[in-house]
C-alpha cells in the first residue's frame, strides 16, 4: 500500500515537473526594483507550480534596453515571453506584441487610470498592460531648506537656481542641482520638462515638428547655465542617469534631484541612506511660462507574440499578478513606483509609506506625455544628440535646436 502511494506520488510529480511551462520575463533594476520582482516572482511561483518564470536584468538605460529589444524582435526569437516596455515604445513594438484586446475585462483596466491605459493601447489594440507610472518630480533636502531659512521648495527654476545657490556656498562639498544629463532617453524626459515649462514643444497634435522655438533655444541655454553659468550643476551631470543623480543626492551630496519616484523608498532608508527623514518632494519649478511640466514615463508588460501557446497562457497569469492591487500596493511601498490602479491611491498604507503620491496623483495623472508615434525612438535619437552636444558645449544651444529641427523634420518625413 504504501509503496503504491510513492509510486503514485512520484507520477503525480513527475508530471506536474513534465508539465511545468518556463517563461523568461525582462527586468530592471533601478533602487529596490530588482529586489521587489524576485519577491513576487517567489510568490507567482508558490501560487503557480506549474510555471517557472526566469527574470531577465536588463541595462537601466532605457535607450540600451530598447536597442536590445530591436535585436530579439528582429530575429523573431520567442523569448523574452514577457517584456517590460517603456511607456513610449508600444507603438513601435506593437508588430511583434500579443493583442491582449480580448482580455480587457481579465487585467480588469477599467480600474486602471485610463492615461496608462492608453499609453498600452495602439490603433485600438491593447498591447500592453501597465505596470506602473512615472513623472518628474522634485526632491529637496527639507533640513537645509529650513537651516537657511527657505520655507517652501521653490516654485521656479530661478527661486531654485537662488536657492541652491545660497546653500552651497555655506554647505561644504555640495551640489545644488543634480538630474539627468548624459545621452540617453531620460535626458529628452529633462529637457522635455524644462521645454514645457518654457512655453515649447517637440511636436504639435496635427504631428508638425516645432522644436525650431525661442523657448526651446532658452530652455536649453538654462540646463547650460545651470552647470558652467549658475554653477549649482556639477559638470559630471552630462554624465549622469537617474542612480547617479540618486547615489549623489542620497549620499547627501546635493540639495535638489529631478528624479522619477523610485528613489522615495531608498532615500528614507537608513540603512543605505545619509538623508533618511530629511527629504521633502515637489512638483518641478515653473518656468518663465508660468506653468511646471513633469514627463509622463512608466513601464508596462507585453507578451511576445512568437511565444507558444501554453507559455503566453502564462504569461498572462504572470502579468495579471504582477499588476493586481495587492501586488501594485506592494511594489509602491517597497519599489516606489507608483501603481497605475485608481484605487490603490487610496490604500492607507501608500499614504503612510509614500505620502507624496497620494498628495500629487493629479500631478501624476496629468503627466506630459512624449511624442506618440512609431517613430519616437528616431526622435529621440536625435534629440539626445543635440542635447548632450549643448551640454558638453560643444554647440550653442541655438546652434543645437536649429540642427535638431533640421533632423526631426527629416524624421517625421521618412527621409
Ligand atoms: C523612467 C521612466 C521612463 C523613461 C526613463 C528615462 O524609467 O519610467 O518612461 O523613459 O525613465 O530614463
Amino acid at each position: 500500500m504504501k509503496k503504491l502511494f510513492v509510486v503514485s506520488l512520484l507520477l503525480v510529480l513527475s508530471l506536474v515537473a513534465f508539465s511545468r511551462v518556463t517563461i523568461t520575463m525582462t527586468a530592471g533594476a533601478v533602487g529596490k526594483e530588482l529586489e521587489v520582482l524576485y519577491a513576487q516572482i517567489d510568490r507567482f511561483m508558490k501560487a503557480n507550480p506549474d510555471i517557472k518564470v526566469s527574470v531577465m536584468p536588463m541595462p537601466n538605460s532605457s535607450t540600451e534596453r530598447h536597442d536590445l529589444y530591436v535585436t530579439y524582435l528582429a530575429a523573431g526569437e520567442k523569448e523574452p515571453t514577457v517584456f517590460m516596455l517603456d511607456v513610449i515604445w508600444p507603438a513601435e513594438f506593437a508588430p511583434f506584441l500579443e493583442d491582449l484586446t480580448a482580455d480587457r475585462s481579465y487585467f480588469e483596466l477599467d480600474k486602471f487610470i485610463p492615461g496608462t491605459v492608453k499609453s498600452g493601447t495602439v490603433n485600438g489594440k491593447i498591447v500592453a498592460i501597465p505596470w506602473f507610472t512615472d513623472a518628474g518630480i522634485l526632491y529637496y533636502r527639507k533640513d537645509l531648506l529650513d537651516k537657511y531659512g527657505f520655507k517652501n521648495p521653490p516654485k521656479t527654476w530661478d527661486e531654485l537656481v537662488k536657492i541652491a545657490q545660497t546653500i552651497t556656498a555655506k554647505e561644504k562639498n555640495m551640489y545644488g542641482f543634480v538630474w539627468q544629463g548624459a545621452r540617453y532617453e531620460g535626458l529628452v524626459c529633462d529637457f522635455m520638462e524644462f521645454l514645457i515649462s518654457y512655453g515649447g514643444d517637440v511636436i504639435d497634435d496635427t504631428g508638425k515638428v516645432v522644436i525650431n522655438s525661442k523657448a526651446s533655444v532658452d530652455a536649453l541655454q538654462f540646463m547650460v547655465d545651470l552647470i558652467y553659468k549658475y554653477k549649482v550643476s556639477p559638470q559630471a551631470v552630462t554624465t549622469y542617469m537617474e542612480e547617479e543623480a540618486r547615489i549623489s543626492f542620497l549620499n547627501g551630496q546635493a540639495v535638489f534631484m529631478r528624479n522619477w519616484p523610485y528613489a522615495w523608498s531608498t532615500l528614507n532608508d537608513p540603512k543605505e541612506s545619509k538623508v533618511a527623514g530629511k527629504v521633502g518632494v515637489a512638483p518641478l519649478p515653473a518656468g518663465p511660462a508660468g506653468r511646471s511640466a513633469a514627463t509622463l514615463g512608466g513601464w508596462m508588460l507585453g507578451i511576445n507574440k512568437n511565444a507558444t501557446p501554453e507559455e503566453k497562457a502564462a504569461a498572462k497569469k504572470l502579468v495579471k499578478f504582477l499588476t493586481s492591487y495587492d501586488e501594485q500596493l506592494y511594489k509602491a511601498i517597497n519599489a516606489g513606483q507608483n501603481p497605475t490602479m485608481v484605487d490603490v491611491y487610496k490604500d492607507p498604507e501608500l499614504k503612510k509609506a509614500a505620502p507624496f503620491m497620494v498628495e500629487l496623483y493629479s500631478m501624476f495623472v496629468n503627466a506630459e506625455p512624449r511624442p506618440r508615434t512609431a517613430k519616437y525612438s528616431e526622435i529621440s535619437d536625435v534629440m539626445q544628440k543635440y542635447l548632450h552636444a549643448a551640454l558638453t558645449q560643444q554647440m550653442t544651444a541655438q546652434q543645437a535646436i536649429q540642427d535638431m529641427a533640421k533632423d526631426l523634420n527629416k524624421v517625421v518625413a521618412g527621409r
